[in-house]
């Protein structure tokens, strides 16, 4: 996550200039602009940016020719880690931003949206819009011109840590939804900004990790919502990753910001970086990037001035920049109007019941034996609510998206809301806070400590002894100590029942450690990973005595380690077994927060520690124990899934999570949401699993670049992308085996019937085919079916991924009504991209087409032959 960075000078050269000004800005003339926005100035269009003209190209090329060269390049950084640059000689003022997804969060508490994931989950794009205008409509009244997002990356692997602020596994369900939002939010006045540009499918090591990927794979699956985002929904700014693709930073990356963005697409908009995703000043000059955010360290005078004067890089090419910035700027009248509008607001019921509708579309219904659900709110005269995620509200997850709702609702609100008095709510949390569990530890004896003068556990130690090791401060940061230290913990322990025991460590990301037991590393983390804690379930037979050993790397001056072992039952507190056992039914609240599955770091596939025990243990205390799991995809559930009779994924729902699970819960409103992401078994089943981290030493290369003329090597990890398109649903259904819950799966409180698909028997290759098809709710409750079409081309001549979704229409139903669906499938839906032809083929021949539920059960197939 992005931590800014005070810019003393830049901030003092702007109050002067600024304030100086201020008052004339918004009467300064940009007579044409006006105009043109004339008429409608109090209409929500008038928010609306206006197509580029020949009068704004001709005011751009004006202001442009009032500029030094040293002026022109510093517009191409921003400063105060959230502004564009300001320039006083054309009048021109500083541009603010915000972040992004989910809520509009830089400048304050906000609305909280089921965004990412969850929107995904949805299959909405009216939704889409909807979420979109009010990110716009928010981002306007707290003066904000540029909306750091949609964040469209493919969620390659469950185990990416922003998964959940990004959308799905599938390139077309992305690209139909980013066009909306990004309609949504430009409506209003505000510049969205896709991101990552590109391929930024993972955290670990994101500024030095290269995605390579061959071209094929990149133009059908990671990049089509990037393509849909600037073709169709006419984005007017992206943001390059942090990442290397093929071995060049995003920044630089001529292929991805010159050849597609700006050749083949047409975008006109302004290319910033990622927040110190810039590397090398010239190269990103060359290589497409506009805006270097968020301070200009590498695109300055210093680097831009002396290239510009031995040609290594050309004025014009600086000057493109700085009209891609004028022009985007005129387009939304920047300059002539202010950005807060007197009937804006910061805090709106109407989003709010926006970010109700998105949780209650999204959250997904995945098993429910025999009908379990929806419970009777009259049956219920006690309910027990379990679970870490129980309360407070866990509204998303971390990092940069990481939004402040003015009110979330938890689930024992939500739930206590819904079920009003005379119901008992028994709350408890299920779990320990982490702290405790080192400090409750029973080594057998005292802990060991060597404190070594070293980095490598050698010199001569200082040596104690302590009870236990909990000294873990999250959040805590301390200025690095020059001086080498590393810590060596060793202990003893015996176990008591025969069973699992937790063994966990945390440290500070930055920190680094091994632990090892009975000489054998179980658990590790090297510097800056970001993800706490660690821990592994171990079988301990009765009375089985172990050794400990906890080798401990402090990056800063203050120890920040605790390590334990604990008995798994006894970290279940004895409220959370009562509870269960007396309520009528228990809603166990389990998955990730904003601390474990964020930014900067990946998350696990197994749940956060003790949490698989405590599902254990509760689902042993009440048959109706029904799960309600946060998280950004699929999680490990091997050890419980058989236990309980009801699974609900919630992703992130955002602030009205709570009250949406509670209407599901009690059957106010059936569930609807389908899966945007196959859910897997186990991680070692992701078809990406396998390819997903570097060969340490094979896959590792040394890069060299030049910071401000100071050459500066690093290594960076290549990490191929081996599995090629089989990516999610593409690899389950092309294999023929399966995950856990498919791609498009969800389950409803009622059925639906797809029937009578019609499509054409032959139709010409490259022309819009139109299939249509019925879809009848045959249940007794209203609801919403989401159809999805699937295209396979079994007679290729290249291997394709045995079916891809290319087209999905979401129906709302009252019980026995019927509704017919039109899809038009244009030649992209049939095509796959040739490497070496360069451009997009259809093989003339056989297609099938498949409509149905999620993509494995698709009960209408129809056949085309293309010609
Ligand atoms: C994130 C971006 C975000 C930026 C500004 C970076 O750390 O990767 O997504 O927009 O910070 O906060």
């Amino acid at each position: 996550m992005y931590r800014p960075v005070p810019d003393a000078l830049t901030l003092r050269r702007m109050k002067n200039s600024y304030s100086a000004r201020k008052q004339s800005f918004f009467s300064l003339s940009a007579a044409v602009v006006s105009l043109l926005l004339a008429g409608c100035a109090l209409c929500a269009a008038a928010q609306a940016p206006v197509p580029d003209s020949p009068a704004i190209e001709e005011q751009a090329h004006a202001m442009l020719a009032k500029l030094t060269l040293e002026q022109k390049i510093e517009l191409l950084g921003g400063v105060d880690s959230m502004y564009t640059h300001a320039m006083p000689a054309i009048d021109l003022p500083r541009f603010k931003m915000s972040d992004a997804s989910v809520g509009v969060r830089t400048w304050g508490p906000t609305t909280a949206y089921a965004g990412g994931v969850a929107l995904a989950a949805s299959w909405d794009r009216d939704l889409a819009r909807e979420i979109g205008e009010g990110l716009g409509r928010d981002a306007r009244a707290r003066n904000v011109n540029f909306l750091l997002g949609p964040g469209v990356n493919i969620a390659r692997a469950p185990v990416g840590g922003r998964n959940f602020e990004y959308l799905s596994e599938d390139p077309y369900l992305n690209s139909a939804l980013v066009v909306p939002f990004i309609e949504g939010v430009q409506s209003q006045g505000v510049i969205a900004t896709v991101k990552h540009y590109a391929l930024n499918n993972q955290e670990f090591n994101r500024h030095n990790a290269s995605s390579d990927v061959d071209e094929r794979t990149m133009r059908e699956i990671y990049l089509p919502a990037f393509e849909a985002a600037v073709t169709k929904g006419h984005v007017d700014a992206v943001m390059n990753s942090y990442n290397l693709i093929n071995g060049v930073h995003a920044t630089q990356n001529e292929f991805l910001n010159l050849k597609l963005l700006k050749g083949e697409w047409g975008f006109k908009g302004i290319l910033m970086s990622d927040w110190d995703a810039t590397y090398d000043g010239v190269a990103a000059a060359n290589n497409g990037l506009d805006l270097e955010m968020p301070s200009p360290k590498f695109m300055n005078a210093q680097n831009l001035l002396p290239a510009v004067k031995s040609g290594a890089v050309k004025e014009s090419i600086i000057d493109d920049k700085v009209l891609r910035l004028l022009r985007t700027e005129l387009r939304y009248g920047f300059t002539t109007r202010p950005q807060f509008d007197p009937a804006d607001s910061t805090y709106s019921v109407a989003d709010r019941a926006t970010a109700l509708k998105g949780a209650l579309e999204s959250i997904t219904l995945l098993k429910n034996e025999d009908h379990l659900l929806p419970l009777d709110a009259a049956k219920i005269k006690t309910i027990a609510i379990i679970g870490p995620d129980a309360w407070p509200a866990v509204p998303g997850g971390g990092g940069s998206s990481e939004a402040t709702a003015f009110d979330p609702v938890s689930i024992v609100t939500g739930i206590g809301n819904l079920l009003g008095p005379g119901v008992h709510l028994l709350y408890s949390r299920g779990l320990p806070e982490m702290n405790d569990v080192f400090r409750n530890t029973k080594w057998d004896g005292d802990v060991k400590v060597a404190t070594f003068p070293s980095s490598d556990f050698t010199g001569t130690a200082v040596t104690g002894t302590r009870r236990s090791v909990a000294d873990w401060k999250p959040n805590q940061w301390e200025p690095a100590d020059a001086t080498p230290r590393s810590i060596r913990y060793t202990a003893q322990f015996k176990a008591g029942d025969a069973g699992k025991y937790l063994l966990i460590a945390a440290a500070a990301g930055e920190d680094a450690f091994h632990v090892l037991v009975d000489g054998k590393q179980l658990l590790d983390q090297a510097h800056a990973e970001g993800q706490v804690p660690k821990y592994v379930s171990i079988d301990l037979s009765a009375g089985q005595t172990v050794n400990v050993q906890a080798d401990y790397l402090p990056h800063a001056a203050g120890s920040r380690f605790g390590f334990g072992l604990v008995y798994e039952p006894d970290l279940i507190s004895a409220d959370a077994k009562k509870f269960a056992s007396l309520a009528d039914a228990v809603v166990l609240a389990v998955g990730f927060n904003a601390a474990s599955e964020g930014e900067g770091h990946d998350r696990t596939f197994t749940l956060p520690w003790g949490q698989d025990a405590l599902i254990e243990a509760v689902a042993a205390a009440n048959p109706r124990s029904i799960v309600a799991l946060t998280a950004g995809g699929g999680v490990d559930t091997h050890r419980w899934l058989d236990k309980v009779p009801a699974l609900l994924h919630l992703y992130y729902p955002g602030q009205e999570g709570g009250t949406a699970l509670a209407e599901i819960l009690f059957g106010k409103h059936d569930p609807e949401g389908k899966l945007p992401v196959s859910f897997d078994r186990s991680w070692e089943d992701d078809p990406s699993a396998k390819w997903y981290y570097a060969v340490p030493g094979a896959d590792t290369t040394l890069h060299t670049t030049g910071e401000n003329g100071k050459p500066l090597d690093y290594t960076i990890e290549h990490i191929r992308y081996g599995e090629k398109l089989m990516v999610g649903y593409r690899y389950w259904t092309t294999t023929g085996k399966h995950p856990l819950y498919p791609f498009g799966y969800g389950l409803s409180y009622t059925t639906f019937r797809f029937s009578n698909l019609q499509a054409p028997a032959t139709a010409d290759s490259g022309s819009t085919v139109t299939v249509s098809f019925e879809v009848t709710n045959t249940g007794s409750v209203a609801g919403a079916e989401v159809a999805q079409l699937y295209v396979s081309d079994p007679s290729a001549k290249v291997d394709r991924p045995e079916r891809e979704l290319k087209g999905f229409d979401k129906v709302r139903l009252a019980p026995g009504e019927t509704k017919h669906v039109t899809l038009d499938l244009d030649a992209r839906s049939f095509s796959y991209w040739s490497d070496s032809a360069q451009k997009w083929i259809i093989d003339p021949g056989k297609f099938v087409i498949r409509v149905g539920d999620s993509s494995e059960h698709t009960p209408l197939t129809a056949d085309i032959d293309l010609h």
